[in-house]
């Protein structure tokens, strides 16, 4: 039963996938190159080059607004690095509230410039760097951007920061910009320090004790240090620069002009109980009765994507002969960098594409080719209880403005169509934009930062939108707890420098640290990389038996964890017998792909989860943490579990259903652990996870005793 009755519309004709057949490879490159000059050439920001240069150099922080698919992300740092801002070495930094932007944007501009990746143009991410010495366009995420503040204060090599899709407000943007403001504000001061010392040729205004320990924003400004201004661009999507402009001092706001086409909007009569099942009806009703376009889907996370893809396979074998074929896309930010691209590139002749995209393609990517918009009308959110303490994941409605970006994803190139799985009356009640993740997170990571940064007081930090008074406090509590602050809040050394310096949530870093004490390091390397992908594991209905059977022979009747680990490593065995054997590197990757689809596992994380872990091994041993292993020793295992989650605690009640501990929240296992049916007395667990009910995932069975004789200085107070 299609679920828009009225949606069909007249043939109209796609524009832009080009096809060179099968010419001289040079040819090819040329006419690419052809093609690419020219699509730049006729971006609305092409336009405004000589302006929007201007206007940076006139104003130390601009910010700029322009519709997604204007050119702002591709080509800005291009404009300025041709007007000279990367003389001396000085980089131009980009910054991304998604790592999958930041790759494709890096990949794509360093094909503009004609550069290999990683030279000219290159892009950082947490665990993945292609950058060297000779970069200047250097495209990271914001949170990585704030990292390398903590070894570099002053950000010296960067001559711009653009912060990028500022209107997301993910809690890292908002860091970035108090801390940019600061860095601003120290940049200059030390200019006129320096300015003044020139000028009295050696005899400084401040004294040499002043000067050395005088801190901005707890930022310690070096007397002799030869400082440039920094100048800053807020890059953003939605049309209201107010709340930027004002947070900078009333900075000035330049609009790019966009070009848009009319989108017609299609709403369902009723609500829709099954998403997934209306936005796969939906897919195939457009599919069969809409003239040619590429289809973009919005869904909330990569469990979903990888669904309604294999839903699609299974329905598209049904389609009449000679009907056009589908090709989904799937794109979400752990896809690995490899795949990311496909999103870019043109549907062969005779399919259509599919895009299956988290948020991400709100505004974050400009996918060409779109012409029909399905939009659910949901995404997955960080959610924080200030009084639990607790952070969960939830699936929420969007907002208004998130429905306005998603439907303005298809007509870019022409007009298009978007279809909102929910009744009109529904899109009135959503609220008129989302909520800055600062305000709906746990703050424990923002804090460890800030307090490594040398800023002691985070009430008092100048953050755009402030947290709630009891939100920072809490955080303080659990890093007290963790022991990554002293008695008065500052940062604890060793343990909380170790921390700070691991790019992984507080719990994570504590866990490495824990398990390097129990000698079990190696053992929990490989948990934090598992718990880092989302779903390992995964359950096709059609094979739903034979599914669990697989997962069986991991299965540890201790819980999660163990299981996680004896996945990992009975891949690792599989990769050594390969590589054993001489195999070449692609055959061994072959040979890992073919052992995860017999063992129902998903390559894309387990491949994920690899990266992850030689990342971060990297890290602990710089860190000199001892890596050994506690072999088959699993008690000793769980013991650092108990020790390192102790917070995320629970005891099982009369009912069956769980308490959690820190938290007194009523929680309930979820389905898909190992021990939904056991139920052990006492469990900690890593996620917790809202739906109708509150459900934790990934668990241990421990003994409630570990509790107090583990974490102390928790369970002792407590009682
Ligand atoms: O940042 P903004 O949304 O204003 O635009 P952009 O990301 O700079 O994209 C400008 C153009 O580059 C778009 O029309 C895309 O089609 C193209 N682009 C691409 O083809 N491949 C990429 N990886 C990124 C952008
Ligand atoms: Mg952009």
């Amino acid at each position: 039963m299609p679920l828009f009755p009225n949606a069909t519309s007249a043939e109209t004709h796609q524009k832009g996938a080009n096809f060179t057949s099968g010419d001289h490879k040079a040819q090819q490159s040329q006419a690419r190159k052809q093609l690419i000059a020219q699509q730049r050439k006729s971006l609305p920001i092409a336009a405004v080059e000589k302006i929007l240069v201007a206007e940076v150099k006139k104003n130390d922080t601009l910010i700029i607004v322009g519709e997604t698919g204007s050119g702002k992300t591709t080509q800005l740092p291009q404009f300025l690095f041709n007007a000279g801002y990367c003389t001396h070495g000085k980089v131009i930094g980009i910054t991304q509230p998604r790592r999958v932007a930041a790759v494709t944007v890096a990949k794509r501009v360093a094909e503009e410039c004609n550069v290999d990746l990683g030279q000219k143009v290159g892009y950082s991410i947490r665990f993945e760097d292609a950058t060297s010495s000779s970069t200047r366009i250097k495209y990271m995420t914001d949170g990585l951007l704030v990292r390398e503040a903590l070894l570099d204060p002053f950000l010296s090599r960067y001559s711009i920061v653009i912060v990028d899709e500022a209107h997301e407000r993910t809690v890292h943007t908002d860091v970035l910009l108090g801390l940019l403001k600061n860095v601003q504000h120290a940049r200059s001061q030390s200019m006129v320090k320096q300015q003044n010392f020139d000028r009295l040729n050696g005899d400084s205004l401040v004294s040499d004790k002043e000067a050395k320990t005088q801190s901005i924003g707890g930022l310690k400004a070096c007397q002799h240090a030869k400082h440039t201004p920094l100048k800053l661009v807020i890059m953003s999507a939605s049309l209201d620069a107010r709340g930027f402009s004002e947070y900078f001092g009333g900075a000035k706001a330049v609009h790019i002009e966009g070009r848009q086409y009319p989108v017609d909007i299609l709403y369902t009569y009723h609500p829709e109980p099954d998403y997934l099942e209306a936005t796969l009806i939906t897919i195939f009703q457009i599919h069969l009765e809409e003239g040619p376009g590429d289809i973009l889907a919005f869904l909330t996370g990569q469990e979903e994507i990888e669904s309604v893809e294999r839903l699609v396979h299974e329905h598209a074998r049904q389609l009449p002969e000679g009907c056009q074929k589908v090709l989904t896309v799937p794109i979400y930010s752990s896809l690995p960098s490899e795949q990311q691209m496909n999103v870019f590139k043109p549907a062969p002749p005779g399919h259509r594409k599919v895009i299956l995209a988290t948020n991400i393609a709100e505004t974050s990517l400009t996918i060409p080719g779109i012409k029909y918009v399905i939009d659910p009308g949901l995404v997955k959110a960080r959610s924080y209880n200030h009084i639990t303490g607790m952070e969960s994941l939830i699936i929420i409605p969007i907002s208004k403005a998130q429905a306005l970006q998603r439907s303005g994803r298809a007509g870019r190139e022409g007009p298009g169509k978007c279809f909102r799985l929910y009744p009109e009356s529904e899109f009135g009640k959503l609220i008129d934009s989302t909520v800055p993740e600062i305000k709906r997170c746990n703050l424990s990571n923002v804090v460890l930062q800030l307090k490594a940064l040398g800023i002691d007081d985070i009430i008092g930090f100048d953050f755009m939108e402030k947290p709630s008074r009891m939100a920072i406090v809490k955080s303080l509590e659990q890093l007290s707890l963790l022991g990554a602050l002293t008695d008065d809040y500052k940062l604890s050394d060793p343990v909380g420098l170790q921390m700070a310096r691991l790019p992984l949530d507080p719990l994570y870093s504590k866990a490495l640290i824990m398990a390097s004490d129990f000698k079990c390091l190696e053992e929990m390397l490989i948990i934090v990389a598992m718990l880092s992908v989302e779903s390992i594991f995964y359950f096709p209905r059609e094979k739903i038996d034979e599914a669990r059977a697989a997962r069986k022979s991991f299965l540890s009747s201790e819980g999660d964890h163990i299981t996680l680990l004896n996945v990992y490593r009975a891949a690792t065995e599989c990769l050594k017998k390969s590589k054993a054997a001489n195999r070449k590197e692609k055959t061994v990757e072959k040979s890992l792909n073919r052992w995860c689809r017999e063992n129902f596992i998903n390559n894309r994380s387990l491949k994920h989860a690899r990266d992850v872990h030689s990342q971060i091994k990297g890290h602990v041993q710089q860190m000199g943490l001892v890596i050994s292993s506690c072999g088959d020793e699993m008690v000793q295992f769980r013991r650092c579990l108990t020790a390192s989650f102790f917070l995320n605690a629970a005891l099982k009640e009369p009912d069956g259903s769980y308490r959690a501990i820190a938290s007194s929240q009523n929680v309930q296992i979820h389905p898909s652990s190992v021990l939904f049916r056991t139920k052990p007395d006492c469990i900690i667990f890593n996620e917790l996870v809202r739906t109708n009910q509150n459900y934790v995932r990934n668990l241990t069975r421990v003994d409630p005793l570990w509790l107090p004789e583990l974490a102390p200085q928790y369970y002792e107070a407590q009682k």
